[in-house]
C-alpha cells in the first residue's frame, strides 16, 4: 500500500477493511478532469500571490497535465489505498515532478477541493443537460405545430372530456418543460459560485486571492463564508430536485404515451426502434422506452430523498458524511441525461394516428359542453342549459348516438330555440376553434402559441 498524505501522527496502517470502506476513489475518480482543473486554477493563483514560483508553477501545471493526459489515454492506475480522486492525482504529480508537486496543496483542503470539484463537474452537466432538454422542448413545439389541427379528446378522470388539439397537448407538455428548464438555470446561479479557499473549514493564511481563482475557472464570484463553503451541498439538492421533478413530468408523459399506444386507444405509434418484441408472444411491440422512463423516475426521487436525509443531522462544517453524496449526484446526472436523450430521439418520429384520435374525440359526449354554452348565448342561464344539455345526453346514449346524430326535432324537445346552427357549435371542429383566447386549444391558437414557446426557449 502507497504511504498516507496524511500518515505522520499515526502509529498504525489503517485497516484493510476501513481502507475500502472509507475510499471514495472507486466513484470519485470521475471527477478527474474537473480536479485537475481546479489544481491548475489554484496553482496559478498561488504564484500570483508569490506563494509558488513562476518555475514552481509551470512545473505543477505541465505535472497535473501529463497525469491528465495518463487518466484519459487509461494509463492511470487508481489506488484504494490513496483514498480519493484528489491524492490519486496528487501522489502521481509528485512522484512525477518529485518534491514541487507536493506544494501544490498549499493553503487547500480536501473539504474545499472536493466541494469545488462537485461544482465544476455539476456546472458542465447542468449545461449539457440543459441543451438536451432544449432538444426535446424543440421537438415537442414542432410536434405542436405539425399537429395543430389535430382533434383528440382531451380528458379528465381519464374520461372524454372535451375535444382538443394534439397540438395544445403536446404544448402542455412543453409548458411543464419550461418550468423545469428555468428551474435548472436558476440552480446553476447557486452551483457557480467558488468554494475554494475555505481550506478546511477556517479559511487560510496565506494572502490567496479567491476572485482571481474564481474567473480563472469560470465562476461568478467566491463563495461568502468558510464554513458554510465546505459544509453546502444545498446545491446538489436543488439540483437533485430539479431532476425528481423533470422526471415526474417524463413519467407523466411516459403514462399517456403508454396507455396512447395501447390497441385500445391506438391514438400513436412509436417507430419500431424505440420498441422492444416479446419472447413468447409474436404479435407483441411494447413501449419500453417510455415505461423505463417511467421506472426511473423512482430512483431519481430516491436520490433526492438520500441527499435530504443525507444533510439534515450534520454540524458545521465538513462531515465525511458528505463523501455520500457523489453517488446518487453522479446517478441523477446519469439517468437524466439518458431519459432526456431517449425522449428528445423519440418525439418527433411519433406518429400521430389522426382517424383514430377524430374517432375518439366524437365518443362520449365531448361537445355537450358546446351545446350548454349555445343555450346560453340563447338566453338560458349555464345551470338550466347544463340541465337542458344532461337529457339531451341520456336520450341519446340510450339509444347509443352522440349529439350531433340527434335530428333537429329531436334536440328542440329539450329546448325549443335550438335551430339548424346548432351543428356547427356540435362539430369537434367548431369546438376546438370556439376556443381561441390566450391558452386555449384551438389552431390558430396552438400555432401562435408554439411560435411564442419557441421564441421564450430560443432567448432563455
Ligand atoms: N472524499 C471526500 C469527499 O468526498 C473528499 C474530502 C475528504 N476530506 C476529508 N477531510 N476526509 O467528501
Amino acid at each position: 500500500a502507497a504511504a498516507k498524505l496524511w500518515g505522520g501522527r499515526f502509529s498504525e496502517p489503517t485497516d484493510a477493511f476501513v481502507e475500502r470502506f472509507t475510499a471514495s476513489v472507486g466513484f470519485d475518480q470521475r471527477l478527474y478532469h474537473h480536479d485537475i482543473r481546479g489544481s491548475i486554477a489554484h496553482a496559478r493563483m498561488l504564484a500570483k500571490v508569490g506563494v509558488l514560483t513562476s518555475e514552481e508553477e509551470h512545473q505543477i501545471i505541465e505535472g497535473l497535465e501529463a497525469v491528465h493526459a495518463d487518466i484519459e489515454a487509461g494509463r492511470f492506475e487508481w489506488s484504494v489505498s490513496l483514498e480519493d480522486v484528489h491524492m490519486n492525482i496528487e501522489a502521481a504529480l509528485t512522484e512525477r515532478i518529485g518534491v514541487t508537486g507536493k506544494k501544490l496543496h498549499t493553503g487547500r483542503s480536501r473539504n474545499d477541493q472536493i466541494a469545488t470539484d462537485i461544482r465544476l463537474y455539476l456546472r458542465d452537466e447542468i449545461d449539457a443537460i440543459a441543451a438536451e432538454l432544449g432538444r426535446l422542448q424543440s421537438g415537442l413545439i414542432e410536434l405542436a405545430e405539425r399537429e395543430a389541427d389535430t382533434i383528440m379528446p382531451g380528458f379528465t378522470h381519464l374520461q372524454s372530456a372535451q375535444p382538443v388539439t394534439f397540438g395544445h397537448h403536446m404544448l402542455a407538455w412543453n409548458e411543464m418543460l419550461q418550468r423545469d428548464h428555468e428551474r435548472l438555470l436558476d440552480c446553476r446561479k447557486r452551483v457557480n459560485r467558488l468554494p475554494l479557499g475555505a481550506a478546511a473549514l477556517a479559511g487560510t493564511s496565506y494572502p490567496i486571492d479567491r476572485y482571481y481563482t474564481a474567473e480563472l475557472l469560470g465562476f461568478d464570484g467566491p463563495t461568502a463564508n468558510s464554513l458554510d463553503s465546505v459544509s453546502d451541498r444545498d446545491f446538489a439538492i436543488e439540483f437533485s430536485s430539479f431532476a425528481a421533478l423533470l422526471l415526474t413530468h417524463l413519467s407523466r408523459f411516459s403514462e399517456e404515451l403508454v396507455l396512447w399506444t395501447s390497441a385500445q386507444f391506438s391514438f400513436v405509434d412509436l417507430p419500431d426502434r424505440f420498441c422492444t418484441g416479446s419472447s413468447i408472444m409474436p404479435q407483441k411491440k411494447n413501449p419500453d422506452v417510455p415505461e423505463l422512463v417511467r421506472g426511473k423516475t423512482g430512483r431519481v426521487n430516491g436520490h433526492l430523498m438520500s441527499l435530504l436525509t443525507l444533510m439534515k443531522g450534520q454540524p458545521l462544517a465538513y462531515n465525511k458524511d458528505n463523501q455520500e453524496d457523489k453517488e446518487p449526484l453522479f446517478d441523477t446526472v446519469d439517468t437524466v441525461k439518458g431519459c432526456l436523450r431517449a425522449y428528445a430521439d423519440m418525439m418527433p418520429a411519433l406518429t400521430v394516428k389522426r382517424e383514430n384520435t377524430r374517432a375518439a374525440a366524437r365518443r362520449g359526449f365531448a361537445t355537450a359542453t358546446d351545446l350548454a354554452d349555445y343555450l346560453v348565448r340563447q338566453g338560458l342561464a349555464f345551470r338550466d342549459a347544463h340541465e337542458v344539455v344532461g337529457q339531451a345526453v341520456a336520450y341519446a346514449d340510450r339509444d347509443g348516438r352522440d349529439l350531433e346524430d340527434l335530428e333537429l326535432a329531436e334536440l328542440q324537445q329539450f329546448s325549443a330555440t335550438i335551430r339548424e346552427d346548432v351543428y356547427e357549435v356540435l362539430t369537434l371542429e367548431g369546438s376546438v376553434s370556439a376556443r381561441a383566447h390566450v391558452g386555449g386549444t384551438a389552431p390558430v391558437r396552438v400555432r401562435e402559441a408554439a411560435r411564442e414557446a419557441a421564441q421564450r426557449l430560443n432567448s432563455g
